[in-house]
């Protein structure tokens, strides 16, 4: 097949990975509603059509924190991405620097920090969790800085770790129920193709940029259970000033889902936050990001870039975020399904589509710049929650 949409991807990567590694991708948190709901919001969002305006000359250009982007987007922080193709990070970053977009990587990244900055040469931004062992944040930052990051994400919406039941029901080392052979047999096969591709393919997988602090963690479940047990649930916003006065660059925090929330941030010092339920990973019932986002903007867009993820899946949905206040959105899940589809390569073409299908959608809304997408850009009858 070759893929047309954003979803195509993700047909592509439940074809090729083991389903272990695509569950984990794909799934949520309990009951994923508010997975559901992240996308039934913004596809239930009607754009206003407008003809005889001269869109010719389209520009999908925008500013996000002192950086010139050729699209008002960025890959999000995936931990454990680099699973889903060879040195994944690094295609994924190869993709993102091409398109003119940044590349975000999270702090359970398979490729390290020096790694990526080795092989791409380029800014990226680097997503920190607060650990207990403060010592390890310590050095992550100092790290990051020295790779010449250009905006750290802090994540902080890990307080408890939403349990995910697909990945539970699924995950690698689970026993199949007889009956179901015949999925056991193709996932044995997906297993080949992407052992063979992946783990056998590159270097052995370690753990980037954890791999001196926890060097006996050689699985993806060793170190999450290490990771769940560094995660500090007793982190406030305190903590976050000792971060605000440890890193020099822009400071973005992740899993924004409240005003008060937002302008606490601003309080702190930070430059965006990212309206962003993890999608759907961490508080099953929370509402969706695209009905949170209005009142954010609302409350802090004067002062604070305002970014989105959750369930952003097209062109459409992107002018959709930013005509209720985002700046920008960021893609999670469609970078991982378009690097295990096809690496790089397919990385940089979802892209591709993802600018084309914004340029359409501007052209049939009579708009040419990004800052003309606001919210007379949907159709007045619809209503925020
Ligand atoms: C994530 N996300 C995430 N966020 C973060 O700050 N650090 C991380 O390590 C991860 N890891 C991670 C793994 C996987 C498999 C997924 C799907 C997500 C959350 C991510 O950055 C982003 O907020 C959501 O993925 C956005 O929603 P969509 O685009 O996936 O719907």
């Amino acid at each position: 097949m070759t893929p047309a949409s954003i979803e195509d991807y993700r047909t592509l990567a439940r074809q090729r990975l083991p389903r272990a590694l695509f569950d984990y991708i794909d799934g949520g948190s309990y009951d994923e509603i508010t997975l559901a709901a992240n996308r039934a919001d913004l596809r239930t969002l009607r754009l206003r059509q407008r003809v005889m305006w001269n869109v010719e000359h389209l520009d999908t250009s925008t500013e996000l924190l002192g950086q010139r982007l050729a699209l008002p987007l960025a890959l999000a922080p995936v931990g454990f991405a680099g699973m889903m193709a060879r040195r994944g990070e690094v295609q994924a970053a190869r993709a993102a620097v091409a398109a003119g977009i940044p590349f975000s990587l999270s702090t359970l990244s398979v490729c390290s920090i020096e790694e990526v900055s080795k092989a791409i040469n380029a800014p990226f931004w680097f997503q920190l969790y607060m650990m207990r062992d403060r010592g390890i944040v310590r050095e992550l930052l100092q790290r990051a800085q020295s790779a010449r990051c250009s905006a750290l994400f802090i994540t902080v919406d890990l307080a408890a770790y939403g349990m995910r039941y697909r990945e539970v029901r699924h995950s690698v080392g689970s026993s199949f129920r007889l009956g179901r052979l015949a999925a056991k047999a193709l996932n044995a096969l997906a297993h080949l193709h992407w052992t063979r591709d992946v783990a056998l393919g590159g270097r052995p997988l370690v753990f980037g940029n954890l791999a001196g602090s926890i060097p006996n963690a050689r699985t993806m479940s060793e170190l999450s259970a290490w990771v769940n047990r560094q995660l500090d649930p007793s982190v406030t916003w305190k903590d976050l000033v000792w971060v605000r006065e440890n890193w020099r660059g822009p400071l973005i925090i992740k899993g924004i889902m409240d005003p008060d929330d937002a302008r606490a941030a601003h309080d702190i010092g930070a430059d965006a936050v990212v309206v962003s339920n993890h999608g759907g990973r961490q508080l099953d019932c929370a509402p969706s990001t695209i009905s949170a986002l209005p009142a954010i903007a609302d409350a802090v867009g004067d002062r604070l870039q305002v970014l989105m993820d959750g369930g952003v899946r097209s062109g459409q949905d992107v002018a959709k975020a930013l005509a209720l206040g985002a700046r920008a959105v960021l893609f999670g899940r469609p970078w991982a399904w378009a690097l295990a589809a096809g690496g790089e390569k397919a990385v940089g073409a979802m892209l591709a589509t993802v600018k084309r299908e914004l340029e359409s959608t501007m052209a049939l809304q009579g708009l040419t710049g990004i800052a003309q997408i606001d919210r007379r850009a949907l159709q007045s009858a619809w209503s925020p929650e």
